[in-house]
């Protein structure tokens, strides 16, 4: 007790809020409720039960370490009910050599969604070469509930390896979903959707929509450190643009208010989610039912052992309770 109030004294006076740090979204209501329990925060999406509406999004896999860093998160998955996205499998089209990489069912179990991922141009070749059976092979062999397709134009413009598109993405999607019964979530890949791009992804059938908005992990800088001086030099104005998730949430809000053939009706919020903080206050935001995605911040906790990832998940459904609890948001 003498220490704690030894501590109160030291501490306190390096303990001043400041107007910049304030975190504006929230009112707080301490008066109204006891501290949570274990707190129920389950929610039905993509037709299961998650556990808590979290999602793991789309990473990695095609190196020993994306194996280890998979595994982790499919454990992640398992233990507490999340749902999880699988960077792209394009290898898998060619060969079984990295499958042991993505085959994450029997860690994840049949009960929380999973999911596989293809880049949109992939899909493109797929549907003109024929050969949209192997992705259906494909999803199946993993034993997924569906794919992500990963739409990501500038990406490719600036990879020197890059593909082009011949189409653009909604109508490859649209051929896709004309094509197969998969189930299909789409995604950004850090950059985000304008409300147009919104607005043409809302009206299909989709079973969900990723936002992978601009504020967090950007592939357009990846890709440019990747290339040579003066490519970065000349092209870097394009890893500055993109959607903010907050803006994309006010964007379908409104589409969804003012349109009656939306389809699609769940949403991912993702790209730049740094905190359980940022996930329920776009989440309260959304009048489309969400849950929440991270990948950046799920890797650095993802990269060693299991425990690591798990005290971080823990913390964050931890947060998410006492946010439900405590805080509502500013109108
Ligand atoms: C290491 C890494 C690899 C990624 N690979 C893929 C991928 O293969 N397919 C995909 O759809 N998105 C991929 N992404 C993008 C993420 O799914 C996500 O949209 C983006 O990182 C923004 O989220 P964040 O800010 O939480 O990192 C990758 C992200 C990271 C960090």
């Amino acid at each position: 007790m003498e220490k704690r109030k030894k501590d109160h004294i030291d501490l306190a006076l390096n303990s001043q809020s400041s107007g910049i740090e304030h975190d504006d979204r929230f009112n707080y209501e301490p008066m109204l409720r006891r501290h949570p329990k274990e707190g129920d925060l389950s929610i039905e999406f993509l037709g299961k039960r998650m556990k808590n509406p979290i999602w793991i999004s789309s990473m990695t896999g095609g190196t020993e370490y994306a194996k280890i860093i998979n595994t982790n998160l499919a454990k992640a998955s398992n233990e507490f009910g999340l749902g999880m996205g699988l960077g792209s499998c394009r290898a898998l089209l060619e060969s079984d050599e990295y499958l042991s990489h993505f085959d994450l069912r029997n860690i994840i179990g049949d009960d929380y969604p999973f999911y596989a991922n293809l880049g949109i141009s992939q899909v493109e070749q797929a549907i003109e070469q024929n050969k949209i059976q192997q992705i259906v092979d494909m999803v199946n062999k993993l034993k997924a509930d569906g794919l992500v397709i990963h739409v990501n134009p500038i990406q490719e413009w600036l990879q020197p390896e890059g593909d082009v598109l011949l189409k653009s993405p909604v109508e490859t999607i649209k051929e896709f979903l004309d094509q197969t019964q998969l189930k299909v979530i789409v995604k950004e890949v850090g950059q985000g959707f304008g409300p147009e791009s919104l607005k043409a992804l809302l009206k299909l059938p989709l079973e969900a929509l990723e936002l992978g908005a601009y504020g967090g992990t950007n592939f357009s800088k990846v890709e440019l450190k990747r290339s040579m001086p003066i490519v970065q030099e000349m092209l870097e104005p394009f890893s500055k643009v993109g959607n903010s998730a907050e803006q994309m949430i006010d964007d379908i809000n409104l589409i969804v208010s003012d349109s009656s053939d939306v389809l699609c009706k769940q949403v991912i919020i993702s790209g730049g989610i740094r905190s359980f903080l940022d996930g329920y206050y776009l989440m309260q935001k959304s009048q489309l039912p969400s849950i929440y995605g991270q990948a950046s911040t799920m890797l650095r906790y993802a990269r060693e052992d299991y425990e690591k990832l798990r005290e971080y998940i823990q913390y964050q459904i931890k947060g998410l309770q006492m946010a439900y609890t405590y805080l509502t948001l500013k109108m």
